[in-house]
């Protein structure tokens, strides 16, 4: 799927792409995100948030953070004792910086610049690891889900929210209608990108969402898979345990 990239740019590849796409776009993500899902993805957070209720979890990582939003409801819902966000593109990292000094979290998340395939840590760093509607955009899933693998305690987890495509019908024929027409329409309309709504259902469609993406976990170590449709599978979460 690294074939899928916002632009056409031939001399760039989709990582740096990516990048720009997401700097591009960081002041609307998050009116967008809510505007679009019509609030959805904030019960799609808690409910993966809450998955972790039971696990160790007082140190995070949460790769792909962009402005923050699933660190902010993890701190909510775990309370837990650091939570460090990682991201490609440094303006939506300044979003999230505005938020966590508005929001006086400063003491217990903090955001750098970092990416997926190089995450800058030592092995066995964090309880959990999450990327939220992150790793559709890596460059290299494999290499993404390895580093993560690594950085994540010997009895860690790593939690995985992503978009996926419902198979039901009337489900699937409308979620396509949404996703193909309705969606680029008004992301054109109010990011100002032409590309970037057109993106994002090409690469839900290119992402080998359910068995695939457990399969995938499981080649680089992850056991103990639970991989849990919400919302007739517009949206799945995954966790893994590294033990
Ligand atoms: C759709 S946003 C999700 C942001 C946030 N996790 C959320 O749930 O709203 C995807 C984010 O992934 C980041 N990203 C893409 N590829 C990345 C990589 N290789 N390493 C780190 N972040 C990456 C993008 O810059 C963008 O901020």
């Amino acid at each position: 799927m690294s074939h899928i990239k916002p632009y056409n740019h031939p001399s760039l590849g989709k990582k740096e792409q990516v990048r720009m796409m997401f700097n591009k776009i960081a002041n609307t993500y998050d009116f967008l995100n809510h505007f679009l899902s019509l609030g959805i993805d904030i019960v799609w957070r808690k409910k993966a948030i809450a998955m972790l209720k039971n696990k160790p979890n007082r140190t995070i990582l949460d790769v792909a953070t962009g402005t923050g939003d699933f660190a902010f409801e993890a701190i909510k819902m775990l309370k837990p004792q650091k939570i460090v966000g990682v991201d490609i593109a440094a303006d939506m990292l300044k979003v999230a910086q505005q938020k966590i000094e508005k929001k006086r979290l400063g003491h217990l998340f903090q955001v750098t610049l970092g990416d997926s395939e190089q995450l800058p840590f030592e092995k066995e760093q964090f309880d959990v690891v999450t990327v939220s509607f992150g790793v559709r955009n890596f460059e290299d899933v494999k290499k993404g889900l390895e580093n993560i693998y690594r950085v994540i305690n010997k009895q860690g987890t790593v939690l995985i929210l992503e978009f996926s495509r419902p198979s039901q019908f009337p489900i699937k024929q409308l979620y396509s209608f949404y996703f193909n027409v309705v969606l680029p329409i008004f992301g054109r309309l109010f990011s100002k990108d032409n590309r970037a709504y057109q993106y994002l259902p090409e690469s839900v469609y290119a992402f080998p969402d359910g068995k695939r993406f457990v399969a995938l976990m499981e080649s680089v170590g992850f056991n103990e898979i639970i991989c849990k449709p919400l919302s007739f599978g517009v949206c799945t979460i995954y966790v893994g345990s590294k033990c």
